[in-house]
């Protein structure tokens, strides 16, 4: 079974952090995003997955030189421009020689979906198009797709206004789909999947969904790839470390509900709650790290503090003493 997975998009959301390394290579605790989903699809069958590139592209080629990815081999579609969510699955899947029922999946969304049933139910109804659908307390950032009793999609409203969406059941990100969807999809042009070919598939009546609760997080915004670091922690029952093996935390620091990746120190007195500090990152002396993500090998300085979401960019140094509270540095000006 072959899967396009999504990881073409400049995740600005995720800003700094992204500005060198694409959003599907950050870390989710000891593996990347990437290795996270496609070891899920692997664990579904899926032996191929044909990467959508766009940004950065050479960043995926060089972590994975041998073409393989969680034992699973890959296949790169580098879009010469970007072509949007529909877009981006026409160019894969051409590129790959895709003729089969397939599956997609955003390369952003963590996930213990059973995809094995998704395809079982997408070959019981005939359908061509399944999507798996989750359940979420406000709807109006994604996708709303009310079914009937068949499970046959009756709308696609995209980012309903918050008091008008008709239910919390939203796009989960993993399709199945026949291979019949490429036609709906003009190759050499920017199309949404979400706001084009679904809603000509409803139009149609060749479009289902399947309502699935269980573990789900959307991880494009620093918020929730904090999330997924720390549900991949907490569900990993003491397999994955929450501080790695090769990083130092002085033992008069306190380190509760974050991650500490490889190579990172975390100085005496320092304290890091709810917060990732990734490889090789320096946390000083006393300083304060809640809620927030510091980048790859920077460095925050003694005594500074750090809060509500602030993101430090890679190889970035906090100043001694800085207080930063929802701050992104280097902010979108510099
Ligand atoms: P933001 O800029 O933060 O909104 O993120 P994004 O555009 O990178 O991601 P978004 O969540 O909006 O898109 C869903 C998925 O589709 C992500 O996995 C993206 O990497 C991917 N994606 C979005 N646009 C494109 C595109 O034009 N080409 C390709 N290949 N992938 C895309």
């Amino acid at each position: 079974m072959n899967a396009v997975v999504l990881v073409g998009g400049f995740g600005t959301r995720l800003r700094p952090l992204t500005l060198t390394v694409p959003k599907q290579m950050l870390p989710v605790a000891g593996a990347t995003m990437l290795e996270r989903v496609v070891a899920h699809l692997g664990a579904h069958g899926v032996d191929r997955a044909v990467l959508a590139l766009g940004y950065r592209p050479d960043v995926f080629l060089d972590a994975f030189p041998d073409g393989r990815c969680a034992g699973i081999e890959l296949v790169y579609a580098v879009e010469p421009e970007p072509l949007d969510t529909g877009g981006a699955v026409g160019f894969a899947a051409r590129e790959a020689g895709i003729d089969d029922t397939f599956i997609v999946v955003n390369g952003d969304v963590l996930t213990d979906l059973d995809v094995t049933e998704l395809v079982a139910r997408h070959r019981a109804t005939g359908a061509e198009g399944t999507i798996a659908l989750t359940p979420v307390d406000d709807p109006s950032r994604y996708g709303v797709v009310p079914i009937d009793a068949d499970g046959r999609v009756t709308a696609f409203i995209e980012k309903p206004p918050a008091h008008e969406a008709p239910s919390k059941w939203i796009n989960a990100g993993t399709y199945v789909l026949e291979p019949s969807v490429l036609d709906r999809i003009e190759s050499g042009r920017r199309v949404s999947i979400e706001r084009e070919v679904f809603p000509a598939m409803v139009a149609d009546g060749t479009l289902f969904a399947l309502e699935r609760t269980g573990r789900w997080v959307d991880a494009g915004t620093p918020e929730t790839l904090i999330e997924a670091a720390l549900a991949h922690l907490d569900g990993s029952a003491g397999r994955e470390d929450a501080i790695a093996a090769d990083a130092t935390v002085d033992p008069t620091a306190r380190v509760e509900s974050s991650w500490v990746g490889p190579g990172a120190t975390v100085a005496s007195g320092a304290v890091v709650e709810g917060s990732l500090v990734l490889a090789g990152a320096r946390i000083g002396e006393g300083a304060v790290v809640r809620d927030s993500v510091v980048g790859a090998a920077a460095t925050v300085g003694a005594r500074a503090t750090l809060d509500e979401l602030t993101v430090v960019g890679h190889d970035v140094t906090i100043e001694p003493g800085a207080v930063l509270r929802a701050a992104r540095v280097p902010s979108e000006a510099e």
